[in-house]
């Protein structure tokens, strides 16, 4: 069975464990620094599998020396976001606890490939990425299904057709910028752009931009978590599979879509080897421009960080 550990057993942290469970293909860790909490977290989940039928372990634990020989690593440590924060605000806070999250996992896994969810998405990637001193290869960061999951849910609310049926794609940084691209979106193959008016695709575009503060406005005391950790459970899933699954996520650039240096959402193939290819859409002008807007703030968050953080 393989091994995926979750640093941070909080609300995204343990919802992934939830949704791994029932997938039933690895084994799962949950570390957190609160004492008793993952371990409670664990066992609770553990005590649920004779009732779905589902055969893995689950530990919880406060020693990363439990994370030992993990495939993957999920880390979901820090702080959510809260009513006017915006995903930059929690910079310096988790910064810390993902560079020393991204340093403890790969003490005890040296070879794990590492899956980020804490926000500000790009930046904690390229921030685990530098730590660690990882190929591209082995370090991607969760956003882009998400995001994508989330227009994909606003065109079924408005049309009425399966989410199945509804393939949509969201590049770009992890922020208010981000890119739906509504030309490479589609119902059953058919363009968004033919299916709905203009004036309704437009107003699911500014949604999703936003879905993620829509949430925290609603919670008001943290942010998403079972969509997020649905996506990180797709992507689990596509690596320890070898499928090939190309996704929306967050890899480091090495030229694709002129950008270097900086982690981006772009079509990702995940398989065993982790990022396997950085997929290269063909742009137009207008979705350059908006590209290149999102990746200035990408650039900005990254520069931030650099000056707070010794690499
Ligand atoms: N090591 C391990 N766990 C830590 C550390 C650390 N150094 N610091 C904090 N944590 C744990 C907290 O104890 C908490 O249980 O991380 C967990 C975070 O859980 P929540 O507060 O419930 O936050 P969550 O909603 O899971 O979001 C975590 O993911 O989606 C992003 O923006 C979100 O940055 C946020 C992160």
């Amino acid at each position: 069975m393989s091994k995926v550990s979750i640093i941070g057993a909080g609300m995204t942290g343990s919802t992934t464990a939830h949704w791994l469970a029932e997938r039933e293909i690895a084994d799962l860790v949950l570390v957190d620094i609160l004492e008793g909490m993952p371990q409670g977290k664990a066992l609770d989940l553990l005590e649920a599998l004779p009732i779905v039928g589902r055969d893995v372990s689950v530990v919880g634990s406060n020693d990363y020396a439990a994370t030992k020989g993990s495939d993957i690593v999920v880390i979901t440590a820090g702080i959510p976001r809260k009513p006017g924060m915006s995903r930059e605000d929690l910079l310096t806070t988790n910064a810390k606890i993902v560079g020393d999250a991204t340093t403890n996992s790969l003490e005890h896994s040296p070879d794990a490939i590492i899956i980020v969810l804490t926000n500000p998405l790009d930046t904690m990637a390229y921030l685990a990425m530098k730590v660690g001193r990882l190929p591209r290869e082995r370090i991607v960061g969760q956003a882009g299904v998400l995001d994508s999951a989330r227009m994909r849910a606003f065109v079924a609310l408005e049309t009425g057709v399966s989410v199945e049926n509804i393939q949509c794609y969201v590049m770009g940084g992890h922020g208010d910028e981000m890119v739906p691209l509504t030309r490479h979106s589609n119902i059953a193959g058919v363009p968004l752009r033919d299916y709905l008016p203009a004036d309704k695709l437009e107003a699911i575009v500014n949604r999703t931009r936003k879905g993620g503060g829509e949430i925290v406005n609603l919670l008001k005391t943290g942010s998403a978590y079972y969509a997020p950790a649905a996506a990180v459970a797709q992507m689990v899933e596509a690596i320890l599979k070898d499928k090939r699954l190309v996704v929306p996520a967050a890899a480091f650039m090495q030229g694709e879509y002129g950008l270097k240096d900086i982690f981006f959402g772009a079509p990702v193939q995940l398989g065993r080897g982790g990022v396997e290819k950085v997929i290269e859409y063909k742009l137009e002008a207008d979705e350059e421009a908006a590209l290149e807007a999102s990746a200035a703030a990408v650039r900005e968050s990254i520069g931030v960080m650099m000056g707070l953080v010794k690499i």
